[in-house]
């Protein structure tokens, strides 16, 4: 959701400032701003509605002097993107920028304003603003105002305070959304992750929950809810500023496409023996064998990562897998049996729901796995085993080798479950390594499609309405093809099992609509190609991805067909991705759109 930063420094902060917020910018950019102290502790704010640039442009021509700030980029929750409600929120005795949402804002407002306090904005945030001000008007100092405030906020947030004429000082707080504290030589710092600190420093301690930290020039104290001073681990980070650049490519969404190919293979090579055909896993607090189920809960496309995984858990283990939408899991009230297992997939490890899911799981004593991208987060934080995909900063809104990781991993689960529950074979397991082997391989063969895609996209561009088909692990896919190309074009699509075609959606078939089918040639590899006939056969224009026995056995007119290399079954997600990837991409470029930040969107949802 928002980004978070805040510099206690020894030169102006403002500029620095605007260059972590550039790397936070993934997680919102409806508007953004920054407060310093100027000299002799004078607040000073620049704010701006829309992208960083316009807040860039706005300090060019005035700019902002101190050596001690905070700033902001929003994804809006509470109140329109305008200037107004863009973070920092202030009054003359503090400024704060946060993340997350104040579920009892409108209480506290009403509160503050029979006080006779005067809303700026219309955001839960400048409640916090004023609740402090109130406290240091009393005659409370800083750190004693904000540690009373803070009980009296229900939510999920992180803060960040800057105090007029306290040109030392900053707090930060976190409940619910992530926030790390930075150390240098003589500095300090505050920021949403990591990445917003890398070019600052690698030395970062992150908060726990409830956690809330004063921060000096000279270091950092960190109190728990109880307010009692804890030691929490300082780490070194390792986000570089390196591993957040756009290097040649025009966008992020580019740049973390083609890695795929080395970041599965570093992913694979963490879960997989190639030399002697086996899989390796961190040691278990659960014994597979004695599973009856797994329970998964993820959002979008990590979602869709475990609804691939489900076939495959199903099939090499014969593990049955409820997966849900974790917004719906976290409300279902789902009766669990003690001592299952529960395992949530998440890029960021921040997401709102797939963290109320996992407690929701702990509390029904369940065993909590977790496959996450970000293993300084709370959901890996919070879990009992964390399976790390090693995809690397994802800085794209729209998760394209997070996805692919996260499918690395949970086919690599998978296969060890099912030869820990005597399914597979040392033989069968060891031709599923071999298979997963191949998959850098196949995946550097599928990017060299991207000119051909680049061509199709153009028609997939001038199109209102696009249906994705397909069936098997190709169904998520198709999902997940609808899902890319929705959000960075903005072009209306639907994914289906084909299966379902003739249950409803063949009636939106005619002349106009692209359908694009994800078909390798496997066992079902007939039965979507009668589901394509009844495509073709209604004027639809279709798009197949397949593989060469695919391509010469689908004699269907007005086919357009992407040719991918023959592979194993069970890779095909993996590799069948990459098109989906290219395809939605190249649209949404012809189409002007803003890639790497499309409309409405951010980063991580750490917001119901
Ligand atoms: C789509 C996308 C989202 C995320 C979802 C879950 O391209 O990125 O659908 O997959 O918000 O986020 P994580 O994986 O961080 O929990």
């Amino acid at each position: 959701m928002c980004g978070i930063v805040g510099i206690v420094g020894n030169v102006p902060v403002a500029p620095l400032l605007v260059d972590a917020l550039k790397r936070l910018e993934y997680r919102g950019y409806d508007s953004a701003g920054v407060a310093t102290l100027e000299t002799g502790g004078v607040l000073a704010r620049r704010r701006a509605e829309g992208k960083l640039r316009n807040l860039e442009a706005k300090l060019a021509a005035s700019p902002l002097g101190g050596l001690i700030g905070i700033g902001h980029t929003r994804w809006a929750t509470h109140g329109a993107p305008t200037e107004a409600n863009a973070h920092p929120h202030a009054t003359d005795k503090v400024a704060v920028v946060h993340n997350g949402i104040i579920e009892n804002f409108h209480q506290l407002k009403d509160e503050l304003k029979a006080k006779g306090r005067v809303f700026a904005s219309d955001t839960d945030t400048e409640v916090i603003a004023h609740l402090v001000t109130v406290e240091l008007e009393r005659g409370l100092s800083p750190v004693d105002a904000v540690g009373g405030v803070l009980k009296r906020l229900t939510g999920a947030f992180a803060l960040a305070f800057l105090f007029p004429g306290h040109d030392n000082l900053l707090i930060g707080a976190r409940r619910g959304s992530p926030l790390a504290v930075g150390h240098g030589q003589g500095e300090m710092y505050l920021g949403s992750d990591a990445i917003a600190l890398a070019p600052f420093t690698d030395q970062v301690t992150y908060l726990e929950e409830g956690d809330w930290v004063v921060v000096t020039r000279q270091g950092a104290t960190i109190r728990d809810e109880n307010d009692t001073v804890v030691q929490r681990p300082m780490v070194v980070s390792a986000a570089t500023a390196f591993m957040v650049d756009r290097g040649n490519y025009r966008h992020f969404m580019a740049k973390e496409i083609h890695e795929q190919p080395d970041v599965m293979g570093r992913t694979l090579g963490q879960y997989l023996d190639f030399g002697t055909g086996r899989t390796r896993l961190p040691a278990l607090p659960f014994d597979w064998a004695r599973l009856d189920g797994i329970t998964m809960s993820a959002c979008g496309t990590a979602f869709y990562a475990g609804l691939v995984a489900k076939y495959w858990f199903e099939r090499f283990a014969r593990l049955p897998v409820d997966i849900d939408i974790a917004s719906e899991f976290r409300y279902r009230e789902t009766p669990m049996k003690r001592g299952g297992l529960a395992l949530f997939i998440s890029q960021s490890g921040e997401t709102a729901d797939t963290l109320a899911s996992l407690r929701y799981c702990r509390a029904q004593g369940q065993h909590i796995a977790a496959v996450v991208n970000v293993t300084t987060s709370t959901i890996a934080r919070e879990s009992d085993v964390v399976f790390p995909t090693l995809a690397g900063p994802e800085i794209g809104v729209a998760s394209t080798k997070a996805f692919t990781c996260q499918l690395a991993t949970l086919c690599a689960l998978a296969v060890a479950a099912g030869r820990a529950r005597g399914v597979l074979s040392d033989a069968d397991e060891a031709k599923l390594v071999q298979a997963l082997a191949e998959v850098p391989r196949l995946a550097a063969q599928a990017l060299r499609l991207e000119v051909q895609i680049e061509r199709l996209a153009r028609r997939i561009s001038k199109s209102q309405d696009v249906l994705y088909l397909g069936r098997g692990t190709s169904y998520p896919l198709a999902l997940e093809g609808a899902l890319k190309l929705k959000e960075i074009s903005y072009i209306h699509a639907e994914g289906y099992a084909a299966g379902e075609l003739k249950h409803g959606p063949i009636a939106l078939i005619d002349e106009k609509m692209p359908v694009v089918v994800i078909a390798p040639h496997d066992r079902i590899f007939e039965k979507t190609v009668s589901n394509m006939q009844e495509v073709a056969a209604r004027g639809g224009r279709i798009i197949l991805m397949t593989d060469p026995k695919g391509a010469a056995e689908a004699t269907i007119s007005a086919v357009e067909t992407i040719v991918l290399p023959e592979m194993p079954a069970t890779v095909t997600p993996m590799i069948y991705a990459i098109p989906i990837q290219l395809l939605a991409y190249h649209a949404a470029v012809l189409m002007g759109t803003d890639v790497d930040q499309p409309r409405n969107l951010a980063k991580s949802v750490t917001v119901e």
